[in-house]
Parts: structure tokens; C-alpha cells; sequence
């Protein structure tokens, strides 16, 4: 069996100290394989921003263990965890997170640019992400001018720029009506599929439970169930 992109056992964080601190995972137990899309989904509180922070190297775990893309988070110092976030983790947000001044072309070139790639690779590239999310004809739009779908678009060719091995989305369609949810749903797993890249995304969003390929649920800072959404009507 292929190694797992990412890889929990046991996994705990806590916030704060002494009387005050909260528990926010609790030992938690996760795979996400290359090429398949899991959908994390559970309770308000449950955890699952702590977990995909941690996943996406910006949050210290307690204990347990998290390996992405084979690297042991645990024996990471604070720059080799931020090279592989910057060169290997793609990060898709609820609210976007486009910088109003620059077009959707320049949005979409900025993670290159800040990896030193030159200008002109770097739009040419750029220009192939915004193709490959059905946007080419806006490339010049500013985000004030495009509709969250689109904007939602922008965001992930901004994510996929660099073609991570890891793309986690953090609540990516709740934003958006049903339509356009869809759209982007369907966006995501075609690029899961074509890279045998790993989508991690957390939803509350029941109408995109059918574009999952599993289903993790948690709560109370545990993994409490997988569900295998290969037969139809599985996650219903
Ligand atoms: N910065 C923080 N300081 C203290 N406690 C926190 C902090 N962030 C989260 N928590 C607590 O940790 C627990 C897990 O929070 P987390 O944000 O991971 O939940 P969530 O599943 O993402 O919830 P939601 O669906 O509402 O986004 C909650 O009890 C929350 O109150
Ligand atoms: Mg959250």
C-alpha cells in the first residue's frame, strides 16, 4: 500500500494552561491517501481547524504523531516546517483571501514570485492555473469584480500554483450557493484525481458529501468514524 500522505496516531493538542486549558484533540487516528479526496466533518468545537493547522505545519502538536508527505512534524524546526508548507501544502479558505489591488492573474502568481520564480514563468504558469480552473478570460479581473465562485476559483489556482503534493480546504463552499458549490467541488476532485494529489477538506457543507471519496467524522477531539463513500448512497 502507498504511503499516506498524511499520517496521525494518537495525535494531542491543548490550548492554554493549568485550570484554563482546553483539551482540543484528544488522540487523534487519521490517514489521507495520494489521489483521494477526504471530507473531515463533525461538531462545532470538535477540533477539526486544530487538526488541519497542525497538519498544515502552522500549529505545534502536543503529542502523537503527524507525519505529511514523510516528514515527522515532531523533529521539524520552524523553517524546514515552513518550506514544506510553502512548497509542498497547498491552503484553500472559506473567505478567499485575494489581495483586492492585484488582478486575478497577479493573485494567482504571487506564491511563485515568492519563491524567486522569474516574472515571466511565473505568469506563464500563473496563466495555466487560471485555465485549468475555468478562469482564462478573467485574468485581468480584479476580485472586487468576480463572483465568489470565481473568487473561490482564483483561490485555488493560487493554491495548486506550485502543484502541492497536499491541498487542504477549510470550509471551501460554504460561501457559495449550491450551483456554484458543486462547480467547485467537482474543480477539486478532478485535481485530486489527474495528480494523485491529497485533498483534505473540512465541511459542514452535507450537499458536497458526495464528491468524498471517505468521511471522517469527529468529535470531542477524536477521529470516531471513517466512512467509505465509494457506494452510492454511502453518505447519504
Ligand atoms: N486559540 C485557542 N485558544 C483556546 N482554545 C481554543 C483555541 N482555538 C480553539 N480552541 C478550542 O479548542 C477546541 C477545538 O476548536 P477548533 O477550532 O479546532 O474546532 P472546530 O471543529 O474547527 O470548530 P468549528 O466547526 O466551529 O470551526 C474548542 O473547544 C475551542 O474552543
Ligand atoms: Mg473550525
Amino acid at each position: 500500500m502507498e504511503r499516506p500522505a498524511v499520517r496521525c496516531r494518537g495525535l494531542t493538542k491543548h490550548y492554554g494552561e493549568g485550570e484554563a486549558s482546553v483539551p482540543a484533540l484528544q488522540g487523534v487516528d487519521l490517514d489521507v491517501r495520494p489521489g483521494e479526496l477526504l471530507m473531515l466533518v463533525g461538531p462545532s468545537g470538535c477540533g477539526k481547524t486544530t487538526l488541519v493547522s497542525i497538519i498544515t505545519t502552522v500549529l505545534d502538536q502536543d503529542g502523537g504523531e503527524c507525519e505529511v508527505l514523510g516528514h515527522d512534524m515532531r523533529v521539524m524546526g520552524e523553517r524546514e516546517r515552513a518550506r514544506l508548507r510553502n512548497e509542498a501544502i497547498g491552503i484553500v479558505f472559506q473567505s478567499f483571501h485575494l489581495l483586492p489591488a492585484l488582478s486575478a492573474l497577479d493573485n494567482v502568481a504571487v506564491p511563485l514570485l515568492l519563491a524567486h520564480v522569474p516574472r515571466a514563468e511565473a505568469e506563464t504558469r500563473a496563466r495555466r492555473a487560471l485555465d485549468s480552473v475555468g478562469l482564462g478570460t478573467r485574468r485581468d479581473a480584479l476580485p472586487a469584480r468576480l463572483s465568489g465562485g470565481e473568487s473561490q476559483r482564483v483561490a485555488i489556482a493560487r493554491a495548486l500554483v506550485r502543484e502541492p503534493k497536499l491541498l487542504v480546504c477549510d470550509e471551501p463552499t460554504s460561501n457559495l450557493d449550491a450551483s456554484t458549490g458543486h462547480t467547485v467541488m467537482e474543480m477539486l476532485r478532478d485535481v485530486a484525481k489527474a495528480s494523485d494529489r491529497a485533498l483534505l477538506v473540512v465541511t459542514h457543507d452535507s450537499r458536497i458529501f458526495d464528491f468524498a471519496d471517505r468521511i471522517a467524522r469527529m468529535e470531542d477531539g477524536r477521529v470516531v468514524e471513517v466512512t467509505d463513500n465509494m457506494q452510492p448512497g454511502a453518505a447519504a
